[in-house]
């Protein structure tokens, strides 16, 4: 495995297609072994942005814009890092050019869809999920939950991700108004929803399962130590590893996310999202790139998921491994501005075994995740109460 100069004619050239607080950290690996980043996303000064070599702001579900970029640009690699991007375009690319989509054109192409990652995981592999349906308007949703699901049940746009557009409903009275907001809300509108039954789990976890080749250049399969989390209104809030399990509730949950990853294939690190009741495992879904649960690894593993990914990404071995357990606690904008704060820094990073990253994005939303602090601890719980010790003190204001 060869990686040449940057900003030479011998450059690893990789494009990242989104690049949030993910994309960031992803490029900031990259960056660490040389390689030429070319950063893309849909606003302006984004946090990968950044740390780039070069950075372009286009619509990337515009598939002109995209092809044309990818021309200009010619790298070896794209990293798709959200799922609101045209992959049409991508599977055309891989088909007539050596440029490698990461982690595969199927796997980004199944995975931006619920519909298709539930069927290929629920109707191919035979793995549990939660009951399912789909429906196109509010007539085939109502006869869904009727005759099939039950409350409570969650709704959800078939294209959308931290909890963008979700409800969870306990009766019928709430069924349009759940349909409303799904459909309001969805990322690229494709006017479909997925209702599911809930499931009575004891708690989630996240499984970040690496696809990477060894010196021998075979593909293994890696687990990092599975971390848990804890979701308010379908978006992450915390989240600490290694998660206490059963053995055979791990052992279920490495058998689903090597199913689930050996199909979608590439290179790469995967989030795989499982619900777990004492030994009983379901597969909710997957992200075939970093997951947001994960930042945890920046202070717990040797390696954290970004710089996992970028190794997986370039063929080079991985180590997964876990130094100690810690804790993330999701850092809100708390404003609606472009000049927000975050002030009494000091006070959050005296605590013993805290950290913290700003990601740096230049417009501030009430429930924008702007920061995350992470910590590590004897224990989970000694982790996951100095996160929360070290995210009260810190303030977020106006200019
Ligand atoms: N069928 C279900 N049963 C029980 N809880 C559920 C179910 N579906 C979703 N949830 C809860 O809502 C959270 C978010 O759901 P899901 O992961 O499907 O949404 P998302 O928009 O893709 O969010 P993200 O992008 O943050 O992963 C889950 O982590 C879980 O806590
Ligand atoms: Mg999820």
């Amino acid at each position: 495995m060869q990686i040449g100069t940057p900003l030479s004619t011998s450059a690893t050239r990789i494009m990242l297609l989104g690049s949030g607080e993910l994309g960031k950290e992803v490029i900031i690996s990259l960056q660490r072994l040389g390689v030429e980043v070319i950063a893309v996303d849909r606003y302006k000064n984004a946090p990968g942005h950044q740390v780039a070599h070069r950075a372009y702001t286009i619509d990337m579900t515009n598939s002109e814009a995209l092809e044309s970029l990818i021309n200009l640009e010619k790298p070896h690699y794209i990293v798709p890092e959200i799922e609101a991007i045209n992959t049409d375009i991508l599977a055309k690319i891989e088909k007539k050019s050596n440029i490698t989509i990461v982690p595969s054109v199927k796997a980004v192409q199944l995975t931006m869809n619920r519909e298709g990652i539930r069927k290929l995981a629920s109707e191919t592999l035979n793995i549990p999920t939660s009951p399912f349906a789909f429906a196109k308007n509010l007539a085939e949703l109502k006869s869904a939950i009727d005759s099939k699901i039950g409350f409570p049940c969650f709704i959800k746009p078939t294209m959308s991700s931290s909890g963008k557009g979700q409800s969870r409903i306990m009766e019928s009275t709430e069924i349009k108004g759940a349909w409303e907001h799904a459909a309001k809300s969805g990322r690229v509108d494709q006017g479909v929803v997925i209702v599911e039954g809930q499931v009575d789990f004891d708690y989630e976890i996240t499984l970040l399962t690496v696809r990477a080749k060894n010196k021998e250049g075979k593909f293994l399969t890696h687990f990092c130590e599975p971390i848990g989390h804890r979701q308010e209104n379908g978006d992450y809030v915390e989240s600490w590893q290694p998660q206490v399990m059963t053995e055979k509730a791990l052992a279920r949950s490495q058998d689903i996310a090597k199913k689930v990853t050996d199909a979608l294939g590439g290179l790469g690190i995967f989030g795989v999202e499982l619900f777990v009741k004492k030994d009983e495992v379901w597969f909710s879904e997957v992200s075939p790139r970093p997951h947001d649960t994960g930042m945890v690894t920046m202070a717990t593993q040797s390696q954290s998921e970004f710089e996992l990914h970028a190794k997986a990404i370039l063929g080079l071995p991985v180590n997964v491994s876990l130094i100690k357990p810690g804790a993330s606690a999701v850092i809100y904008g708390e404003h609606d501005s472009n000049v927000v704060i975050y002030d009494e820094i000091e006070k959050a990073l005296a605590i013993d075994g805290v950290d913290i990253r700003l990601f740096g994005k230049p417009e501030s939303f009430k429930k924008r995740r702007m920061g995350v602090i992470l910590s590590t601890g004897k224990n989970i719980d000694e982790a996951k109460s100095k996160a929360q010790e070290a995210k009260s003190l810190l303030s977020v204001k106006l200019k």
